[in-house]
């Protein structure tokens, strides 16, 4: 009986621990309260293709897609930026990858899995970040590998 009592002394003090630490977005209001919401952030659009932050990254979206649609019937993506759509639209074209399939067969028009262009690719936006983040550029990677590599860092 004393253990039990014990565990259960150190199991609420574990509870109200928790209660304190754990990083939420609530920014401290209590649970059964509602907080002041946050503005929606704007959208930028500024038209300009961003750098991307690593070889691979689905580049960000430089303008608005509000209500484009992306369904079975229609792709509202694909009227610029397909193949044949570029000469009109200027949008650069889907790369070759949109192409491929999962044996690595390039189709003659986009493959379904890079269909839903936005399962990958965000618009931008100028909101606070969410969380902090400590991501580092993978030129800055290089720089202190060969850095090391010289006895520099
Ligand atoms: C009316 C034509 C048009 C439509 C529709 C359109 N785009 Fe674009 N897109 C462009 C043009 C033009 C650019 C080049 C930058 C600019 O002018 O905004 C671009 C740039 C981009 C880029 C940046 C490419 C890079 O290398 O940085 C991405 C990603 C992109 N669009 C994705 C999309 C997605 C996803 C949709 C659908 C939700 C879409 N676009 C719909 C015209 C269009
Ligand atoms: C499964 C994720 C995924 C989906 C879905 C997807 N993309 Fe991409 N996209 C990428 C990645 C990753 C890259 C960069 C590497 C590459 O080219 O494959 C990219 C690159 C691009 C680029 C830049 C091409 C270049 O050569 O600079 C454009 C434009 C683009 N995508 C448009 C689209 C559009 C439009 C759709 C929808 C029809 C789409 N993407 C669907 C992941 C995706």
């Amino acid at each position: 009986m004393h253990a039990i009592a014990t565990a259960l002394v150190f199991a609420l003090a574990g509870a109200a621990f928790a209660q304190e630490t754990v990083a939420t977005l609530r920014a401290g209001t209590p649970l059964a309260e509602q907080g002041d919401l946050p503005q929606i952030a704007k959208r930028l659009n500024t038209d300009l293709r961003q750098v991307r932050n690593y070889p691979e990254q689905p580049p960000l979206i430089p303008h608005k897609i509000d209500g484009y649609q992306i369904d079975i019937n229609v792709n509202k993506c694909l009227q610029c930026h397909s193949r044949a759509a570029v000469g009109d639209s200027q949008a650069p074209m889907v790369s070759i990858t949109h192409f491929m399939n999962r044996d690595n067969q390039f189709l003659a028009s986009v493959t379904p899995r890079r269909y839903f262009c936005t399962q990958c690719h965000v618009p931008r936006s100028d909101a606070p970040d969410l969380v902090e983040n400590t991501f580092v550029d993978v030129d800055q990677v290089l720089d202190y590998v060969a850095g090391a590599k010289s006895g520099d860092n």
